[in-house]
C-alpha cells in the first residue's frame, strides 16, 4: 500500500468515535441510507451480538446435511475402540489398514525434492505438457490413431472430480437447448447426483445393478438407453464400478456401444480405476478404447487418485476425443480454446505436484514397469481379500448367496445388506460403510477379515 492511502477505519473504530466527530461527517452524511445505516450500527453497538444482521436467514442457506461419505469417515476416526474396522472411503489400504505410498510414488518424489530446478511457477492453464500427454497415451493406448491424427484434447485437472466438473460444465454450456439429459447408473457415485446438478444437466437414470443377481441388469440397461432422447449424455463407469463393483462383460460393451449409437448418445466416461480393477492397464480401458475405435465423439475424466495413491494431491485430467474425419482437427481445436476458458476462470491452472509425480512415472519406462508392478501389489491383495472374505462367509454358513464377494471386482463390493444392517454393524461391531452397503474391499486384511465375516454373519442372522 502506498504511504498516501489512508488506512480504512475499522468498524468497532467508528462505533466509538466521539459525537463531535461524527458531527463533524455529518455534512457529508444526512442522506436517508446513510441515517439508515447509522441507526442499525447504533442499535447493534447497544444490543452487543444478539442482532443477527444477515442476508442469508435460514430460508436463504438452510443447514445442509454432512457429507455421508466424508462424515463416515469423522465417526470412524472418533470411535475409539480397538476392533474398529473401516470399510468406507475408497482408499487403499496395506495389510495393516494403513495408508500405502507407492514404492515408486516415494521414487519419484525423493527424485522431484531433490531436483535443483524445481520451482513452485503456476502451471499453463491446460496443465503439465508431458502428464496430460502421457495420460492420453495411458488411457487410450500409445498407437491410438486418435492421437496420432491430432484429434485428443487434454486438460489437467482437480483430480477425477475436478474432470467430471469441467466435462459437466463443458456440456452444459456448449451442447444444444434445451439442455440434454445426462443418464447416470442406479446406483452412482453419489458426488455425480451433486457435480452435475450443480451445472443445471438434468439427470436421469438407467439400471444398472441387478439386485437379485448381484451383477449386472443388461437388459434394464439397454432398454432404458434405448428409449432416451436422442442427443442425451450417458455416463459410463471405464471399469471397477462404483459403488457395485459390477463390470459389464466385452460383449455387454458392444451391445451398450450400439445402443449409444442408435440414439445418437453422446458418451462420458468416468475412469477413476485404471489398473485398479484387474491389475492390467490395457485390460482396464477395454471399453474406452473400444469406443474410440468405433469411432465416437467421446469425453473421459480420469483420475489419478486411486491408482498411484495420489489421494489428496489432486491429479487427474479430462479428455475430449473428436470422431475421426476432416474435421476433427478443427473441432479439436475449438473445443480446446473453450475449455481453457472454462479452466481458467474455474481454478486458473492446476495444481504441480501431483502431476509432476505422476508424468515422472508416466514417462520413464523404468518407473513405468515399477508402476505397473505396484498395481498389482494393489489389485492382487484385494482379490486375496475377496477370497479370503468369501471363504470366512462360507466356513460360518451365512445365510445367503456371497458368490459375488469374488465376481465383483475393483475397490468396493456392493455386499446387498440393508440399511438397518449396516447401521447395527456399526453400532455393535464397530465397523465402518456406506449406508448403501457398499465395502471398501482395500480396508479389510489378515488380521480383520475374519471379525468382519462374523460381525457381517451375525447382522444377516439377526435382521
Ligand atoms: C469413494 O467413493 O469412496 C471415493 O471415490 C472417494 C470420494 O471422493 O467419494
Amino acid at each position: 500500500m502506498s504511504s498516501s492511502s489512508p488506512p480504512k477505519p475499522s468498524s468497532s473504530s467508528s462505533l466509538r468515535s466521539s459525537p463531535s466527530s461524527s458531527s463533524s461527517n455529518s455534512v457529508h452524511s444526512s442522506s436517508p441510507s446513510h441515517t439508515a445505516a447509522r441507526l442499525t450500527q447504533i442499535q447493534r453497538h447497544t444490543m452487543g451480538s444478539s442482532v443477527a444482521d444477515t442476508i442469508f436467514t435460514e430460508d436463504v442457506v438452510p443447514q445442509a446435511p454432512e457429507d455421508p461419505l466424508f462424515g463416515l469417515m469423522a465417526a470412524y476416526r472418533k470411535d475409539t475402540s480397538d476392533k474398529k474396522v473401516d470399510l468406507g472411503i475408497g482408499a487403499y489400504r496395506d495389510n495393516n489398514a494403513k495408508p500405502w505410498v507407492l514404492p515408486v510414488v516415494k521414487k519419484a518424489d525423493d527424485l522431484l525434492r531433490n531436483d535443483p530446478n524445481l520451482n513452485h511457477e503456476y502451471l499453463p492453464i491446460a496443465g503439465l505438457a508431458e502428464f496430460t500427454a502421457a495420460a492420453q497415451k495411458l488411457i487410450l493406448g500409445s498407437d491410438s490413431p486418435a492421437i496420432k491424427e491430432g484429434r485428443v484434447t487434454s486438460l489437467q485437472t482437480v483430480s477425477g472430480t475436478g474432470a467430471v466438473h469441467l466435462g459437466g460444465l463443458f456440456l452444459s454450456k456448449f451442447l444444444p437447448k434445451p439442455t440434454p439429459t445426462i443418464y447416470l447408473s442406479s446406483p452412482t457415485w453419489a458426488n455425480h447426483n451433486q457435480i452435475f446438478t450443480n451445472v443445471h444437466l438434468p439427470i436421469a437414470n438407467y439400471p444398472y445393478f441387478s439386485a437379485k443377481t448381484k451383477g449386472l441388469d443388461c437388459q434394464g440397461l439397454l432398454s432404458t438407453l434405448s428409449s432416451a432422447k436422442e442427443g442425451s449424455i450417458v455416463l459410463l463407469h471405464a471399469c471397477a464400478h462404483n459403488p457395485t463393483g459390477v463390470d459389464p462383460a466385452p460383449e455387454e460393451w458392444k451391445q451398450i456401444a450400439q445402443v449409444v449409437r442408435e440414439r445418437n448418445l453422446f458418451p462420458f466416461f468416468d475412469c477413476a480405476y485404471q489398473g485398479f480393477a484387474s491389475g492390467n492397464l490395457a485390460q482396464d480401458n477395454w471399453a474406452i478404447r473400444y469406443f474410440v475405435e468405433q469411432g465416437f465423439e467421446l469425453i473421459i475424466a480420469q483420475s489419478f487418485a486411486k491408482n498411484f495413491g495420489l489421494y489428496g494431491e489432486r491429479a487427474g485430467a479430462f479428455h475430449f476425443v473428436a470422431g475421426p474425419g476432416d474435421k476433427a482437427q478443427d473441432i479439436t481445436k475449438r473445443v480446446a480454446s473453450q475449455l481453457a476458458i472454462l479452466q481458467r476462470s474455474e481454478i486458473s491452472n492446476p495444481p504441480a505436484y501431483g502431476a509432476r509425480i505422476a508424468s515422472l512415472v508416466l514417462n520413464d519406462p523404468a518407473l513405468f514397469a515399477e508402476w505397473e508392478e505396484d498395481l498389482k501389489t494393489m489389485s492382487g491383495r484385494i482379490i486375496q481379500q475377496r477370497k479370503a472374505l468369501k471363504a470366512e462367509l462360507d466356513r460360518l454358513g451365512t445365510p445367503g448367496n456371497w458368490e459375488h464377494i469374488t465376481s465383483q471386482i475393483g475397490m468396493f463390493s456392493f455386499t446387498g445388506i440393508t440399511e438397518k444392517q449396516v447401521l447395527a454393524i456399526r453400532e455393535k461391531w464397530h465397523v465402518y460403510m456406506t449406508k448403501n452397503g457398499r465395502i471398501s474391499m482395500a480396508g479389510l486384511n489378515t488380521h480383520n477379515v475374519k471379525y468382519f465375516a462374523e460381525a457381517l454373519d451375525d447382522v444377516v442372522r439377526h435382521d
